[in-house]
Order: C-alpha cells, then sequence, then structure tokens
C-alpha cells in the first residue's frame, strides 16, 4: 500500500488526475474503473483540462463504473450515467460505445449483474480502479456486513447511505433503495487500484480502513491486501494515519 499525502482538494486532485493521466499515456486503451460522488470531480475537471490542451487521448479508453442506482432511467437527473456523462465523459474524447455502466432499468437484476461482469472481463479486466470512501467505509456500494460479496450485485442501501446521498435529491424519498455495485473481487481484481479521500470528517474511517483489521464491517480495508494499491488523501484526511 501507497500512501500520497496531498495538501488539499486540489493538490489531491492533480496528483490522482496525474496518475490516471500516466496510466492512459502508458497504455492507451486502459480499462478504468470509475467513482461518482464528490471526491473525483477535481480529478475529473483536471483530465478534461488535460484533454484540452493535448495531454492525453482517450480515444482508445474503456470505462467501467462501479455502480448505479437501481430505478432510474440513464439520462435520470440523479443516474450515476448522467453525472458521469455531464463532468467527465462529454468534456474528453472517449468513445461512448466504450463506456459501461449498470442499467439502472435492467428487468432481470441477476443477469445485468452477470452481463456486467462479464464484461469487465472480456476487456481483459481492470488496469486502474479509482474509488472514493464512505463515511461507513463502503467503496462502491458495498456497505460494511458480515462477508465480503465477491462479483457485480445489487443492495439494498443502508440509512447511512440513503441519508449521504439524499443532497442530490429534492427529498429523501426519492432517493433509490437498490443499487447495482461492482463487488469486492470485482474491485480487488483491478490490476491497480487508486482510492482519493479528502477532508477531515474522512479521517477517522480512513484510520480504520488502513490501519485497523482487515474486515467486512469496513469494506474499504480488503485493500490493504492489494498488490498494488494506491490512497491519496490531503492532509486532513489522512490526519490521524
Ligand atoms: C461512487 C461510489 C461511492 C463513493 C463514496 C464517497 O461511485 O461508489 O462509494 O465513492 O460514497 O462519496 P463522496 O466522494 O461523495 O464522499
Amino acid at each position: 500500500m501507497r500512501v500520497i499525502r496531498a495538501v488539499d482538494y486540489f493538490d489531491l486532485s492533480r496528483k490522482a488526475a496525474g496518475i490516471i493521466a500516466a496510466m492512459v499515456t502508458l497504455k492507451p486503451d486502459s480499462v478504468l474503473g470509475l467513482a461518482t460522488g464528490d471526491s473525483p470531480l477535481g480529478i475529473y475537471r483536471h483530465l478534461a483540462d488535460s484533454f484540452n490542451s493535448g495531454d492525453i487521448d482517450f480515444s482508445q479508453t474503456r470505462a467501467f463504473n462501479l455502480d448505479e442506482y437501481r430505478g432510474l432511467a440513464p439520462d435520470a437527473e440523479q443516474s450515476y450515467r448522467l453525472f458521469m456523462w455531464k463532468n467527465l465523459f462529454s468534456k474528453i474524447n472517449i468513445k461512448t460505445e466504450n463506456l459501461n455502466i449498470p442499467d439502472g432499468l435492467a428487468g432481470d437484476p441477476d443477469a445485468e449483474c452477470a452481463r456486467y461482469e462479464a464484461a469487465i472481463r472480456d476487456c481483459g479486466g481492470v488496469d486502474m480502479q479509482l474509488l472514493g470512501i464512505g463515511h461507513n467505509g463502503h467503496i462502491g456500494f458495498n456497505e460494511p456486513g458480515g462477508s465480503f460479496v465477491v462479483n457485480t450485485h445489487l443492495v439494498d442501501l443502508t440509512d447511512s447511505t440513503i441519508d449521504a446521498n439524499s443532497r442530490f435529491f429534492k427529498t429523501r424519498e426519492e432517493v433509490p433503495v437498490q443499487a447495482y455495485t461492482m463487488g469486492i473481487g470485482s474491485i480487488m481484481r483491478a490490476r491497480k487500484v487508486l482510492l482519493i479521500v479528502t477532508g477531515r470528517q474522512k479521517a477517522e474511517i480512513v484510520k480504520r480502513a488502513f490501519r485497523g483489521a482487515v474486515s467486512p464491517e469496513v469494506p474499504a480495508s480488503i485493500l490493504q491486501l492489494h498488490c498494488d494499491f494506491t490512497l491519496v488523501g490531503d492532509e486532513a484526511a489522512l490526519s490521524l494515519m
């Protein structure tokens, strides 16, 4: 496990974007695993700027997103597909046929999970997986529990995750209660994992996840066992490490 200390959120975003840019430059047809949420927004801005200045070419890059709400159409305001389109994909030259996100409207959840897992495998697996971390230690929507779920699956969201995500919806009642997520195995099979974390409010969970015991009660803790895991945090988030 490698820890990169950034001064602040801007510095963190620039450093992490540099790591992703290096990956795409060295392997233009990289398979990137991507995340939504607040944490990666700065990275996506840096990547779009680097594309605009001619420093990166995404024309051969493939992308798989970690997760998607069940029940939201791809063009719904809060869907992760639209989030990715607005914040990154519409700003770079990645091809639409190379974008993969679970289908929130799939009729058969089991078939959708199997399809998504097979699509990752058929692409040769994820080269670099970008992650954020939830206040409860979740990665993707792998919530704390008694065991690690290996492959892409449908989850019932916890109250704390619904609360946290309700900031993107008009009312808490509108927040979907289920989501598709890559599993812990899908994430651990990525050849490189890059987790970014910002802010004092995540310092406690960062300490538990990366200095505590490996346990499904803190899903991110499994990353301690990944052979190429990089944690990029700002001073506030790493203050208890
Ligand atoms: C997003 C995702 C989540 C977030 C996590 C942190 O695709 O899978 O696990 O990474 O909830 O969210 P933020 O960055 O908003 O604090």
